[in-house]
């Protein structure tokens, strides 16, 4: 049985005295039977693994260097965020492939650093309002599958997020039988390419807009096993009742 995991991804925004958030979720979650997932900023990850330890909640970071170490100013490694008290990074976020120009082998190859680091990744993907709308979702997924994800993933250390562009901050979702379709191709590609066994145990995360109102609803698809949620993760008060709907789900 695949964990369901409630992520929360909670770009750049976040100072110190946003921890207490993170501590109200510790405390209302102890029990949790879904993992939990905090993405703070990198700045406040150190501080948020040393409040929250031993309790529910682990934590990850947004994005990693490619390489171990060396002259790359302000970048973080993969080693260093482990250090810093991450077990996960998200990789491949659609805010970074358009900001920061990332194309699907720069997230394979920070995968690959991520993965020899230690850390599990989080690697999404989604497709653009046109692409959707020119009915050509499938091969964009498919695409940046094959592209983004390294080889040499297991069950457990790899998460796939499945963020259409479209919905993430817009209050926009697809129907429930658009995520269906993409999940369940998203778990029929990676049994092509990993076999049963791998692809099964593998989490399929849904992105884009989910706040406390529609997420049992979304958390009763199948092979949807948890959410990548950005704006509602970032309050105790709306994180809440959304991981309560995936333990219940
Ligand atoms: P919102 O939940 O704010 O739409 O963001 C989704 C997202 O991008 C999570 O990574």
């Amino acid at each position: 049985m695949r964990r369901k995991l409630a992520a929360g991804n909670w770009k750049m925004n976040g100072t110190s005295a946003d921890l207490a958030q993170i501590e109200a979720l510790a405390t209302a979650h102890t029990g949790a039977l879904s993992e939990i997932l905090i993405a703070p900023p990198t700045t406040l990850l150190h501080r948020a693994a040393d409040i929250a330890k031993n309790g529910p909640i682990t934590f990850g970071a947004q994005d990693c260097h490619k390489r171990e170490s060396g002259a790359h100013t302000g970048d973080v490694s993969a080693a260093m965020l482990l250090d810093a008290g991450a077990t996960y990074v998200i990789l491949g976020h659609s805010e970074r492939r358009a900001d920061h120009d990332e194309h699907d082998e720069d997230v394979r190859a920070k995968a690959r650093a991520a993965l020899a680091a230690g850390l599990r990744v989080i690697i999404c993907m989604g497709e653009e309002l046109e692409e959707r709308e020119a009915d050509n979702t499938l091969d964009i997924i498919g695409g940046q599958l094959a592209g983004s994800i390294p080889d040499d993933v297991s069950g457990e250390n790899l998460v796939v997020a499945y963020e259409p562009i479209w919905a993430i901050g817009t209050g926009k979702v697809p129907s429930v039988a658009q995520i269906s379709e993409v999940h369940n191709f998203i778990r029929a590609r990676l049994e092509q390419r990993f076999g049963p066994k791998i692809a099964r145990a593998i989490r399929l995360l849904y992105g884009g807009s989910v706040k406390p109102t529609n997420a049992a609803e979304i958390f009763a698809i199948a092979n949807v096993d948890g959410a990548l949620v950005g704006g509602a993760s970032l309050k105790a008060d709306d994180f809440s009742p959304i991981i309560n709907a995936l333990d219940a789900s």
